[in-house]
């Protein structure tokens, strides 16, 4: 029998070199119960003399306990079936913790990612305090939607913080130059293997302070994380910077993977008109097309891999389209025209020369409205993702491996507001594209917001890895005119959403210092670390797609007594 150490890292063999009591007892205790075991520890027959030398776990497999008596502590009931091949629901959360090393691991590290940050903060000069803000706030209209806690004094609720962002300000405001947390943040926004409704966020905060400080303090971070933690070192000089319209306009994102080129290029001016037509019914259109290379000169590989995709759940949203399907092509020197017949011999020259394709590359164009780039990416952004994870999850590409780290700078201070993000509530069409206490970049961005604000440009950074949105974070407004200004007369809020803030706007009244600060997505931080592709596998009780956790069954059906208390009633 083996004997599992209580971190089920390590394991020694039991044996029984004399028949007793505690042998006959050792027998019929369940595999997987936890016991008490007295005995000796001797050296195995033949173990390796070099011990020194050997790493932990060796060492250890070169010892064994002679039992002499055995407790056992618990039972392992006798229909849970754990084998190393049993897969657990989430509904067993437990059982999938302790069959699945891996999610234990995780969890582990996890641990060290944090101790890790807290001694860089710890160490920097002036050190950053760590500071628990409230988790009971009140409702502000910040961006995100939020989680409510309805209390027994009728009609009043407390708010669950989509972020500390005001507490961090109000503290800037209060004398404390830097402030740091891990703070637990709650939206109540659509899920995705990147999204939890609830997550931790490694929120810091500066007074006195731009955002060239706060991005030198987050590469110091990384970097001490990637060479204590990941093999592959992190940069060792500033990150790489792009600015938004950049990122937009050749990735067709603002979290692009610069790992995986497929860079996209303009080239609607010189497509004949009937190839337009077929591909949008927009008539001005913007037209942009990228190549994914194809493999060993196969055309018939890259046209199985792209029709496979496009009949996919996948490829629903692209052919779906309602600015048009992409335009698929596979360059083929076999063909007429190598396959570009229907760009016609100028534009085809063109896409050559554009791309400079190789025999078996796909083409792929893709038409949008002639319209300044706004959210997070184009649907061609999107493809060139898509296409990009399907080739790698079907074998057709290798999956790119390192880290490129990128600050993506430079996004519009304001977005037009969306049906979906519920924004700041105004009335003005338009939502800050962040929050709305990010400052404009410059003194002109400033004027910007008197003729033109969605020309304006906001101080405000993202921190991007391998296509992740690792961490975003800003100047700030520290002037109360000017926060109130653009909270009243740009988003044009009404009054008494603007009285939500007052407590904001006192403290910045209050000779508030300049400040900047940032949040990185602590759980999204610990899984690309990890390369693992969900932050569920980083957190020990995630919530499911639908928000729920599964294990204890939340969110629960509320009683006629919690509502009575509550002073709350369903409606039909
Ligand atoms: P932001 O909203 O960009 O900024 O959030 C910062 C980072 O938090 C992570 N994140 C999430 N992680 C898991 N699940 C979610 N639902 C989720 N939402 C966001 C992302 C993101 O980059 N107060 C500002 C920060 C600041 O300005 O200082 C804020 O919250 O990695």
């Amino acid at each position: 029998m083996r004997l599992t150490d209580p971190t089920m890292r390590q394991n020694i063999q039991i044996v029984a070199s004399a028949k007793n009591d505690a042998l006959e007892k050792l027998k019929v205790i369940a595999t997987n119960s936890p016991v008490a075991v007295r005995g000796i520890v001797q050296r195995k027959k033949g173990s390796n003399p070099d011990e020194k030398e050997s790493p932990d776990t060796e060492r250890i497999e070169s010892w064994e306990i002679d039992l002499q008596e055995i407790y056992p502590l618990n039972d392992f009931p006798k229909d849970i079936i754990m084998t190393p091949e049993t897969v657990f629901p989430p509904e067993q959360r437990h059982l999938q913790l302790r069959s699945d090393r891996d999610l234990r691991e995780a969890l582990r590290f996890r641990a060290q990612v944090r101790n890790i940050c807290k001694e860089e903060l710890d160490q920097c000069q002036p050190p950053f305090v760590e500071i628990e803000t409230p988790l009971l706030f009140k409702s502000t209209p910040e961006g995100a939607r939020e989680f409510l806690v309805p209390t027994r004094r009728r009609g009043l609720a407390y708010a669950l913080p989509q972020s500390p962002q005001q507490y961090k300000q109000i503290l800037m405001a209060s004398g404390i130059p830097r402030y740091y947390q891990f703070a637990r943040c709650f939206r109540d926004e659509d899920l995705r293997a990147d999204r939890q409704p609830e997550f931790t966020q490694l929120d810091l905060e500066m007074s006195f302070a731009t955002g060239e400080d706060i991005m030198t303090v987050i590469e110091g971070v990384i970097r001490r994380l990637w060479s204590t933690l990941v093999k592959e070192p992190a940069p060792s000089g500033p990150f790489k910077r792009m600015t938004y319209q950049e990122a937009m306009s050749r990735y067709g994102s603002d979290k692009p993977d610069t790992r995986i080129g497929m860079e996209i290029l303009r080239i609607g001016h010189l497509l004949p008109v009937d190839l337009v037509q077929k591909i949008t019914p927009l008539l001005d259109p913007i037209v942009e097309v990228f190549k994914l290379p194809g493999n060993d000169n196969d055309p018939a590989a890259t046209h199985k891999f792209i029709t496979d995709f496009l009949d996919s759940p996948a490829g629903a949203p692209f052919n779906n389209n309602p600015d048009g399907p992409p335009g698929i092509f596979v360059y083929d020197a076999s063909k007429p025209l190598s396959g570009l017949m229907p760009f016609g011999f100028e534009a085809a020259e063109l896409v050559e020369e554009l791309l400079e394709p190789e025999h078996g590359d796909l083409i792929v164009l893709q038409a949008r409205k002639r319209a300044p780039f706004s959210g997070g990416s184009t649907p061609l952004g999107d493809l060139r993702r898509a296409l990009h994870a399907a080739a790698v999850a079907t074998g057709f590409k290798p999956a790119p491996t390192g880290f490129d780290f990128l600050w993506v700078v430079d996004f519009p201070l304001f977005s037009p507001s969306s049906d979906s993000e519920p924004g700041q509530g105004g009335a003005a069409g338009i939502a800050s594209t962040h929050h709305p206490f990010t400052a404009p970049k410059t003194a002109a961005d400033v004027d910007m917001l008197l003729t033109d604000p969605t020309q304006a440009i906001a101080d405000h950074y993202d921190l991007v890895v391998n296509g992740v949105e690792l961490g975003g974070g800003s100047r700030r407004i520290h002037d109360a005119r000017v926060q109130e200004f653009i909270l009243r007369d740009i988003l044009k809020m009404p009054p008494e959403r603007l009285a939500d803030f007052s407590h904001l706007l006192d403290a910045l009244r209050a000779g508030c210092p300049p400040h900047a600060g940032i949040a990185l997505g602590f759980d999204r931080l610990v899984a690309v670390m990890l390369g693992k592709e969900s932050v569920r596998d980083v957190i020990a009780f995630p919530k499911t797609g639908k928000g729920e956790d599964a294990m204890v069954k939340a969110p629960s059906e509320m009683t006629e007594e919690a509502l009575q208390t509550y002073h709350l009633r369903l409606r039909d």
